[in-house]
């Protein structure tokens, strides 16, 4: 039997355009970089890709800087928008951000805190997972001459809360704060304009929206200098050295255009599929908890408490009845953590450890829910059994 495939936002099935443009452009010669007929007719490929994303993502094309994925462009922003400020002004050393990032914007945060004598100021946040403006506004009054940056995630990875970025940049552009935001699991799904929200950067991932692996992209507003991470060939405005990956970028573009063609109908489906698994889960299984909110939410991703089961339980319960779910949380050295996510919003440790993300896709449809409705009630009470240890 098929397996059903209910973790969309760790990564989704490539669509057939955007196979078709890798290994199509993989078949042609040529290093973008190179000055002669072979190397322009690469370039012109990434330049025309490279205007096919800018054109979705609202940006100019000059703004585009390519990097290997959604992590690499983050630490790029994050530390490259730090060392800037820094440089600029020995006082600039806090970086505001929300306790629920990704870990690919947490861990280079943490880094600059531990290596380089940043100081970290998380803003709070609701039980329903949105950050608190009044908090915002409170910490950039008492702070603004000290802070470097704000990185603020567009949505959430685990819960799907999609979060007020163009009030902080109103906020934060009163006192000239650069303010970065990794839209990962936005772009595409809900709408994203990086110049209606006026950010200084953001981060974009193929991966998330039917584009290859490994290919994302650093949005950094037109003529800004950052620190880079990566030195060598000077490729990407100095900021990301490294021959450009041709293939994956025609085909990240390949990618970006389906979406463009189909994105309400889309995301209009997969939203009502996700309704769809709600309701069959209320209907299936006794007292459950729905973490995040559902308006102002990504289409696709549905975070539930199954009190008194393991979610680590869950996960392989439901892989043995061929469901691909995610826990969201990091195992570290094989004992599952509790969601810093889950966590942030107030839940117990025992109530974080007890949820799963379920998140939808293109290719979701509505028999994978029923196929889901028939297996779940029997994979909770297993997993209730066995309870939390
Ligand atoms: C919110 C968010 N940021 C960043 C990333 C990392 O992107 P990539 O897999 O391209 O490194 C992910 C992927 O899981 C994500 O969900």
């Amino acid at each position: 039997m098929q397996r059903v495939y209910l973790d969309h936002a760790a990564t989704t099935p490539m669509v057939a355009e955007a196979i078709s443009a890798l290994v199509d452009q993989s078949a042609k010669l040529g290093n973008p970089s190179s000055l002669h007929t072979s190397g322009r007719e690469v370039r012109k490929d990434v330049e025309e890709a490279r205007e096919a994303i800018a054109k979705f993502a609202e940006c100019a094309p000059s703004e585009i800087i390519f990097t290997g994925s959604g992590t690499e462009a983050n630490n790029a922003a994050i530390k490259g928008l730090f060392w800037s400020a820094r440089e600029s002004n020995p006082k600039r050393k806090v970086i505001v951000t929300s306790p629920f990032e990704h870990h690919a914007v947490m861990d280079p945060i943490d880094w600059l805190a531990v290596h380089e004598g940043a100081e970290v100021v998380h803003v709070g946040v609701s039980s329903d997972g949105v950050v608190d403006l009044d908090d915002v506004k409170r910490i950039i009054e008492a702070r603004a001459d000290e802070i470097a940056l704000i990185s603020i995630m567009h949505s959430n990875n685990e819960i799907g809360t999609v979060q007020p970025i163009s009030e902080i940049v109103q906020i934060a552009s009163e006192k000239q704060i650069a303010v970065h935001s990794d839209a990962v699991q936005s772009f595409g799904k809900v709408e994203f304009s990086f110049k209606n929200l006026g950010l200084t950067a953001a981060t974009l991932s193929a991966h998330k929206i039917g584009g290859p692996l490994g290919i994302g992209i650093l949005i950094l507003k037109r003529g800004l200098e950052i620190t880079p991470v990566l030195h060598g060939g000077g490729q990407e405005r100095d900021i990301r050295s490294g021959t450009l990956n041709a293939p994956a970028i025609v085909s990240f573009a390949a990618a970006v255009k389906k979406v463009h063609s189909e994105f309400l109908e889309r995301n209009n489906r997969v939203r009502h599929l996700k309704e769809s698994l709600k309701a069959t889960l209320n209907e299936k299984v006794s007292d459950i908890r729905f973490n995040g909110r559902s308006e102002n939410s990504l289409p696709g991703i549905l975070n539930v408490t199954f009190p008194g089961a393991p979610g680590d339980a869950l996960l392989l319960l439901l892989d043995a009845e061929n469901i691909s779910t995610s826990t969201g949380s990091a195992c570290s050295a094989g004992v599952a953590q509790p969601s810093h996510v889950l966590l942030s919003l107030g839940l117990s440790e025992r109530d974080a450890k007890s949820s799963l993300r379920f998140s939808l896709g293109h290719t979701s449809t509505d028999s994978d829910v029923a196929y889901l409705g028939s297996v779940i009630g029997k994979v909770v009470e297993r997993a209730r059994a066995a309870g939390l240890k």
